[in-house]
């Protein structure tokens, strides 16, 4: 409740499956008072990190490029809560997503230790199979490198075309996980 939640989105439909997997999450989230920023990373402007290890210049835009992660940053800083999005892509997540991820190492060099912010997260994927054994180790990996905390995933399996998911249990089910924050 009075949440501020950022929403990563790294499908690249905005109406395909993992959308309505964020816009389930998003129902339930508002409906208990949060605040959500969505960004649709495919159609956005954001550069590769380049590991020039030159961020952290200065608080409000980190990074040394000047892209569209300025749109994110700000809203990003502020949040308590990160949602990862994404369709499952090679067992990971997509490249849009981790794309965005890294450009988040800029932020961390605000401080001398590279320390990222505390957040809390979740995780919201859909796949045409189930495999998502890789994706979730990853992620509760990247938790505990981050010391951030786990609040939840949804991992709809069995969806290939964008409409495929309607009527399946995982869009409740992210509903639900919004309605908990
Ligand atoms: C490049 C690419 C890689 C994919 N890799 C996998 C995969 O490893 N496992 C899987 O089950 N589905 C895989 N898929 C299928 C997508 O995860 C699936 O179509 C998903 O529902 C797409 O979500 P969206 O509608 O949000 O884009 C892949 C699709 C693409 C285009």
């Amino acid at each position: 409740m009075n949440k501020k939640i950022i929403i990563l989105n790294g499908s690249p439909h905005k109406q395909g499956n993992t959308s309505k997997l964020t816009a389930s999450f998003r129902k339930g989230a508002e409906v208990s008072g949060n605040t959500v920023t969505e960004f649709h990373l495919d159609s956005m402007n954001i550069n590769g990190c380049k590991g020039c290890f030159c961020g952290g210049k200065d608080f409000e835009f980190p990074c040394v490029q000047n892209d569209d992660m300025n749109k994110i940053y700000p809203i990003y800083r502020e949040a308590d809560v990160v949602v990862l999005a994404s369709p499952l892509y090679y067992w990971n997540l997509s490249g849009q997503l981790r794309t965005a991820f890294d450009r988040l190492f800029a932020v961390a060099e605000c401080n001398p230790d590279y320390s990222n912010p505390k957040k809390d997260a979740v995780l919201l994927m859909a796949a045409e199979g189930d495999e998502f054994d890789d994706v979730l180790l990853y992620y509760k990996n990247l938790m505990k490198h981050l010391d951030w905390t786990d609040l939840g995933y949804v991992l709809a399996g069995g969806v290939m075309m964008p409409n495929d998911i309607e009527g399946h249990k995982e869009l409740e089910e992210a509903y639900k996980l919004g309605l908990s924050i």
